[in-house]
């Protein structure tokens, strides 16, 4: 088949055995690119605009979950020496942000598309379930500038709002009569690197002795493109197991709308 695939993130792809035994070198592009770091984001899009003139499929899949030691140490030292720096946590620099400002800044690719629907998919998480985003719209600067030592919360409410920002997002782009297509998918629970940050002995339990029971990346991999191809594909919908699922936060459309260009507004103005 004839396609390319540009992988964006912090190491090649063509690390793992699995992936070199492929054989995609002349079709895998990777761009190496921290997703915390705004410079390098812009970079990398201004080198997918150069060399490519349409997009088919987006995954905005790169993500973080707990914060490492350092950042958990920095978090107490601001604490304590009362620092008035305004620092956005990472889990939403990465998991939210970063996909934010690469999507909007490629969509006329996407609309450059030979297909009748590109789609684009928003890998969130069933912890969604557990974020809670009312203080944003009424606060939005109390909001990003919480403290979040562990960073679970800051984890769930930035994957309730790429869920949210998926649902947005479709609203809008069908509003302009575009023909891209967008939904936000659950990948199931994967052991591996997205759990390095987790207490020791949790981490043990979870990557080694559960993993056997818990789903292999390779299914997870599938089941997020499935749903990115799938005939039956909503429009703004969140997917788990390629099912259509409600989300448990509800919004009406305006305070939706009004969230949607919140994002969009930080990420254009430069504010993230
Ligand atoms: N695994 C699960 O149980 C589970 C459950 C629900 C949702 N999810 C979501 O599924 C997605 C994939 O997770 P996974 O389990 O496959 O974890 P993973 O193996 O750690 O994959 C996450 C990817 O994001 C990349 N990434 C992290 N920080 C980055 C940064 N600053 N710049 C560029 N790339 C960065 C990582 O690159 P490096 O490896 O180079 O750091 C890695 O390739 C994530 O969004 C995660 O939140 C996973």
């Amino acid at each position: 088949m004839d396609f390319s695939v540009i992988a964006v993130g912090k190491c090649s792809p063509m690390i793992l055995p699995k992936i070199r035994k492929l054989d995609m070198d002349k079709q895998l592009h990777f761009i190496q690119c921290d997703l915390q770091d705004v410079n390098q984001i812009n970079d990398t899009i201004k080198l997918i605009h150069q060399q490519y003139d349409h997009i088919d499929l987006f995954v905005a899949n790169a993500g973080i979950f707990i914060h490492t030691w350092g950042h958990l140490f920095e978090q107490i030292f601001r604490l304590l020496t009362f620092s008035k720096l305004k620092v956005v946590d990472p889990h939403f620099a990465i998991n939210l942000f970063s996909h934010v400002r690469i999507f909007t800044q490629l969509e006329d690719l996407m609309e450059k598309s030979q297909n009748p629907s590109p789609r684009c998919v928003f890998v969130g998480s069933t912890i969604s379930r557990a974020g809670g985003i009312s203080l944003l719209l009424e606060n939005p600067e109390k909001f990003w500038s919480l403290p979040h030592f562990i960073g679970y919360k800051a984890y769930a409410d930035a994957k309730l709002l790429i869920a949210l920002y998926a649902k947005y997002l479709a609203n809008r782009l069908s509003q302009k009569d575009s023909k891209i297509r967008v939904v936000s998918t659950h990948p199931g629970v994967v052991p591996g690197g997205v759990y390095r940050n987790l207490f020791f002995p949790s981490r043990i339990l979870f990557n080694y002795f559960a993993a056997p029971f818990l789903r292999k990346p390779e299914t997870a991999a599938k089941i997020v493109l499935g749903t990115g191809l799938m005939d039956r594909f909503a429009n703004g919908a969140y997917y788990e197991d390629g099912e259509e699922i409600e989300l448990v936060t509800k919004m009406s459309p305006e305070k939706l709308d009004k969230l949607g260009r919140l994002l969009e507004k930080m990420v254009s103005s430069g504010q993230q």
